[in-house]
């Protein structure tokens, strides 16, 4: 069965079990700068599985595009993916646990036509902070799982979260198991032999976890996720991700213009352009920060892995097309941007290949230094350093050594390079639950400029305008808020002359601590009410702003330089954009 075909069932499954389906949100969150990438179904949906209200109501569906980024280095085995998608449904505070079960055994086993046996599931064991989930394990047993099938885990397998805050529960994991022996006879779904393949998460989300610990939510919510391309992997019996058909017809063109025949080079290749094509495609660029890092980060990994197979890179806008004709049944809105994502890859593609020119000059110096030292190894910093300022793969660096007669101590790069990577890693994890707290100086200036300018909008358009969402990088920001007209060229240059005065009035930014309900009384701005608990920050500006925000901020607007208006646009339907840079 082809991923079409799966996604289509799945939708259509769960629209015949009442459930309405929503669009898939960005991989690129829209409104929430504290995260890089879209990583679940469940992200876009926090505030309503929080309480609030979900216009299309208490039972959802969609297919959700997803990036991973904490295994970029592991894309090259059989089965890591940066980009996947996620069909998932949700009842938020609708149907729990024995419906949720009832559904997926029945599109698993009725819709995708998977036997029983092939079916094994986990569920949660239970803890001080949450009971043994027996009612899942008397959901599964009624469905027809039988008892030798189910598993009970502690947290580590079989809790949900996304990060370290926010909603979470026991989950219960469903696994199909491929018919290998088991590697030993306590081989059980818990086990990352191979044997057994997760194809469905049913997370029971009824508790909001934060640096206090777990409280019950207002109403008991279930969100789902299930890997479309393992699905078909699975289903169309094969050994690998690469096979199915979204993948196989790059992996072939590779193969057509390869000259080393290396597999690892090939997955890392048609994984990472495929992951590129979507990150562009919803509006990502390369850059030196955040998202646009990670989306330089593949394409620079695709690159060096193309040099490894030594594929003639004039060959980059076919092996696209290719990758684009592949994906676009998925994603029809590929072709509208078809051109767009080649000259975006194929730009940083050429960058980079100047890049790789200046490591090779670093590369001379630090041999040189090397040998002139009388030593026989390159120094690890070194050659993290080439890899790092240059791109400059470690196993190129050992290569061109060992012409010149010295060594790279791969094992202490390993060493370092991990290092260095569990720091990253707990990064982009802060990332997640801290939302802006891992902000850097520029990013934080930003923040502060986005409540300066719903101040000033307010001024000057009126008391309807209110922030639909934000979104900032280190280069720019953006603002979106409700208003329905386009503004003026007056219009915008009274709202940038008034934030201007702001900065220039020099404004003491103060942190503050309360009731919900109080804030609310002193008339502060929000705009996911229901997403905060009733103690609540606030963050005032004199008497021009106060808003319902984590931070941070700056400590005084002075510090915020010269507010320019780049571009004043439509968002969406009543919902004006704004973008400004600070100079
Ligand atoms: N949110 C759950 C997951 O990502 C379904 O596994």
């Amino acid at each position: 069965m082809k991923c079409i075909e799966i996604r289509n069932k799945y939708l259509n499954f769960f629209k015949k079990n009442n459930h309405v389906v929503i669009p898939s949100a960005p991989v690129i969150p829209e409104n929430d700068p504290s995260v890089l990438f879209t990583t679940a179904g469940m992200q876009p949906l926090v505030p309503y599985l929080l309480g609030q209200k979900h216009p299309s109501g208490t039972r959802l569906t969609d297919y959700q595009k997803c990036i991973r980024t904490n295994d970029i280095d592991e894309v090259g085995d059989n089965r890591h993916l940066t980009y996947f998608e996620m069909l998932g449904n949700w009842s938020l505070g609708d149907y729990f646990k024995e419906e949720s079960i009832a559904m997926s055994y029945e599109f698993l086993t009725k819709e995708l036509q998977i036997p029983n046996e092939k079916l094994s599931v986990t569920c949660f064991a239970g803890d001080n902070d949450c009971e043994r989930d027996n009612v899942s394990f008397e959901c599964w047993k009624k469905a027809g799982i039988p008892e030798e099938r189910i598993y009970f885990f502690g947290k580590e397998d079989n809790w949900w979260i996304a990060g370290e805050e926010g909603p979470c529960g026991p989950d219960t994991e469903i696994f199909y198991d491929t018919g290998k022996p088991k590697c030993s006879p306590n081989c059980n779904p818990s086990c990352n032999c191979g044997k057994y393949v997760e194809i469905w998460n049913n997370v029971f989300m009824e508790f909001y976890k934060d640096k206090n610990g777990y409280t019950k939510l207002k109403q008991q919510n279930v969100d789902t996720g299930l890997g479309l391309e393992r699905m078909a992997m699975l289903l169309q019996k094969k050994e690998t991700p690469f096979e199915i058909e979204i993948f196989a017809p790059v992996m072939q063109k590779l193969e057509e213009y390869q000259v080393q025949d290396i597999i690892e080079s090939r997955r890392i290749v048609a994984e990472h352009l495929r992951s590129s094509v979507m990150i562009i495609n919803d509006g990502g660029r390369p850059s030196n920060v955040d998202r646009g890092y990670i989306l330089r980060r593949l394409l620079r990994r695709m690159t060096r892995h193309m040099n490894k197979l030594e594929i003639d890179l004039n060959k980059l806008a076919e092996i696209i097309d290719v990758s684009i004709d592949a994906l676009k049944e998925l994603y029809p809105e590929l072709e509208k941007n078809r051109e767009t994502i080649k000259k975006v890859i194929i730009e940083e593609k050429d960058k980079f290949i100047k890049t790789l020119k200046n490591g090779e000059r670093e590369f001379e110096k630090v041999a040189n230094k090397t040998i002139n030292g009388g030593k026989d190894t390159i120094e690890t910093q070194a050659v993290f350093n080439l890899y790092e300022t240059y791109g400059f793969p470690p196993e190129m660096t050992e290569e061109l050594a060992q012409e010149k007669g010295i060594k790279v101590d791969m094992k202490d790069y390993q060493k370092l390079f991990e290092e260095h990577q569990a720091k990253s890693r707990i990064g982009s994890e802060n990332k997640f639950k801290g939302g802006l707290a891992s902000t850097g100086e520029i990013e934080t200036k930003y923040h502060t400029a986005t409540h300066l300018l719903n101040a000033a909008l307010k001024k000057v358009l009126g008391d309807h305008v209110h922030q639909k969402g934000s979104n900032i990088t280190a280069e720019r920001m953006r603002f979106d808020f409700s208003h329905n007209a386009k503004m003026t060229d007056e219009e915008k240059q009274k709202v940038e002359d008034l934030v201007n005065e702001y900065i220039k009035q020099d404004i003491k930014v103060e942190k503050l601590e309360m009731k919900k309900e109080d804030a609310l009384k002193l008339g502060a701005e929000a705009m996911f009410l229901d997403k905060y608990g009733d103690e609540v920050t606030v963050y005032k500006i004199g008497d021009i702003s106060l808003e319902f925000c984590g931070g941070p901020h700056v400590e005084h607007t002075g510090e915020l330089g010269t507010f320019k208006i780049k571009k004043e646009e439509a968002s969406s339907s009543g919902v004006r954009r704004i973008k400004a840079i600070l100079l």
